[in-house]
């Protein structure tokens, strides 16, 4: 059974200084994304790919188009049904909890719809310190498994660029999703940490088993861990195959790859 389906989104926003002026970003876009796929995403600025990740878990509303998740229609859901149905998703520009720090930010990822009730809340039940101390134990192995051991109590804007992305991943993964998300993981890393990257997003897809569907402009990254792309340009399909059939193919090298020589 596929995993992700969807079928014909389409999105315009509106623009202009009364927002009144449609801008379409997405063409009706069919797309099927097999269970413990990882499915690469490409296309130049601008080609709409924030946009489909944006609308799967319905941050922005859908002017068309259905979404399924092994076989369940998601069209229409609120956003933390998404979640819980199985859509982790991590962002282009990082979004964590200054407030908190490394481990209480996947500790809210893990445990956001806790049944406590008001009991539990003002007298700290047994039954709460033992939800809490799970989910403590869980948060701590994911920040384990990114390699972020030692540095539960930093404040996430006091870490490194690269480390945040990977409590990012780590807060992702928390949700424990069957389809992950990743809009440009390796955005802002040096080749280094890109390297590693790939390591870390290989051993978690073996770990794991989740599709992954991953926009990246390190082509690298795409075509090492891709078993599938997509190139987007103007909102609509260009190309898809496998990565060797994506280097070779002439209207993606034109629109995009060739972009990158220069
Ligand atoms: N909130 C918004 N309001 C208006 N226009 C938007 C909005 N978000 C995106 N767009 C426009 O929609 C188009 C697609 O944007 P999108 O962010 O999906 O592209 P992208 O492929 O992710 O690009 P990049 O590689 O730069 O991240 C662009 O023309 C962009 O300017
Ligand atoms: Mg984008």
């Amino acid at each position: 059974m596929a995993a992700i389906e969807i079928l014909d989104l389409e999105k315009s926003y509106l623009v202009g200084f009364w927002r009144k002026r449609p801008k379409l970003a997405l063409r009706p876009l069919r797309l099927t994304i097999e269970e413990g796929e990882v499915f690469g995403f490409l296309g130049p600025n601008g080609a709409g790919k924030t946009t489909v990740f944006n609308l799967i878990p319905r941050l922005y509303s859908l002017d068309a188009g259905r979404v399924f998740l092994d076989g369940k229609e998601l069209t229409g859901l609120p956003q933390h049904a998404i979640t819980r149905a199985g859509i982790a998703r991590t962002f282009q520009n990082i979004r964590l909890f200054r407030g908190l720090n490394v481990l209480e930010n996947v500790m809210t990822a893990a445990d956001p719809y806790s049944d406590y009730n008001l009991l539990d809340v003002c007298f700290f039940t047994p039954r709460k310190r033992r939800r809490e101390r799970a989910v403590r134990e869980l948060s701590r192995s994911y920040l384990r498994i990114v390699g972020l051991e030692g540095y539960e109590k930093e404040r996430p804007e006091s870490l490194p660029y690269g480390m945040q992305r990977k409590l990012e991943l780590a807060r992702a993964l928390a949700t424990n999703p069957k389809v992950l998300l990743l809009d440009e993981p390796a955005a802002g890393l040096n080749p280094s940490e890109v390297r590693l990257f790939i390591d870390l997003v290989r051993t978690i897809h073996g770990q794991f088993q989740f599709s992954i569907i991953i926009i990246e402009h390190r082509l690298e990254v795409v075509m090492e861990l891709s078993s599938r792309i997509f190139v987007l340009n103007f909102g609509k399909l260009l190309a898809t195959g496998s990565p060797a059939e994506i280097v070779c193919h002439k209207a993606v090298t034109e629109a995009y790859l060739g972009e990158e020589e220069t």
